[in-house]
């Protein structure tokens, strides 16, 4: 017997499970409380922007995803698991990379070696260059890196777009489901941030969860699914890119909003500056960093 599955038309990715489910977490450094109640869902196939001003306790969430500092309380699920995570070992066994913003990549070491670092692939007890040189090209080319010439190639003659690629290369080649981004493009010009941009695009298009810490609006409109956005070390909202606008964005890290938890957005326009009709034009046309 045959049955015909008719999907629906407008199945979405959002609607699955999350992979990654926070929910309450909670973390102090001594008697200074960073992280409230934080709730966060991240999803398969998008990107998540997670947005807020400095000091609002990004880096420590993800530190907290990554286990590099745990979280004190709350739970952390992962596939549908209910999981502890106190080691970056135990995260790294889960699936989830990170990228640092210095990137901790060794200059004076070829691309393969920088890949491999730590993780090294042996052959009888020797190193198995063949097979890393192999997968570390593969990875680029799956990636669909075509500006980096050789894997052989040392890190420290490549440019600043080409050292992100290859640290997010790194994080992919360990079958990661999440991979995290801790401001990829901060030190990058307009090409460059395009090229990881595209890359980061790409990871998710791969079917990988993404988390992109971006303090660039421009970057984050552009690539994110969702947006969460951390206000004072609490979780304010979370929304899709396609229900805001770049000026609510901005209204949500500046805690100028009442949000609705429900994932329902509920934010006042930022006020926008009179137009004042004699004025000269503005030299820019959006957020810099
Ligand atoms: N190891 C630590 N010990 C004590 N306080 C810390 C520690 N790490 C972070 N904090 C504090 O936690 C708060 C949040 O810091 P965090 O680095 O998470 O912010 P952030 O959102 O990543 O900011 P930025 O955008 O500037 O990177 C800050 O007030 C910071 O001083
Ligand atoms: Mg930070």
């Amino acid at each position: 017997m045959t049955t015909t599955t008719t999907e629906p038309a407008r199945a979405k990715p959002d609607q699955t499970a999350p992979l990654l489910q926070l929910r309450g977490v909670n973390k102090s450094f001594g008697a200074v409380q960073v992280l409230h109640d934080v709730d966060l869902d991240v999803r398969q196939g998008r990107v998540t922007a997670l947005v807020g001003d400095n000091g609002a306790g990004k880096s420590t969430l993800i530190k907290g995803i990554a286990g590099i500092h745990a979280f004190d309380s709350g739970e952390y699920t992962f596939e549908g698991q209910s999981v502890h995570v106190t080691n970056p070992k135990q995260a790294n066994a889960l699936g989830i990379e990170v990228v640092y913003q210095d990137l901790a990549l060794c200059d004076n070491l070829d691309i393969v070696q920088n890949l491999y670092l730590g993780r090294e692939a042996l052959a009888s007890g020797l190193l198995d260059e063949i097979t890393m040189e192999e997968n570390a090209a593969e990875t680029l080319a799956g990636l669909s890196v075509r500006t980096v010439k050789s894997v052989r190639q040392k890190v420290a003659s490549l440019s600043g777009g080409q050292r992100q690629t290859v640290a997010i290369a790194r994080a992919v080649l360990w079958n990661s489901k999440l991979v995290i981004l801790d401001e990829p493009t901060a030190a990058l010009g307009v090409a460059q941030t395009e090229q990881v941009l595209r890359l980061v695009r790409r990871l998710a298009d791969r079917g990988l969860a993404v988390i992109l810490i971006s303090h660039n609006m421009n970057d984050v409109l552009a690539v994110a699914d969702d947006i969460a956005v951390l206000y004072l070390g609490r979780m304010t909202a979370q929304v899709q890119t396609k229900d805001v606008t770049h000026n609510q964005v901005v209204t949500l890290i500046t805690g100028g909003a009442l949000v609705q938890k429900d994932g329902h957005v509920d934010v006042e326009e930022a006020h926008e500056d009179p137009i004042d009709e004699d004025a000269p034009p503005p030299h820019g046309t959006g957020a810099q960093s």
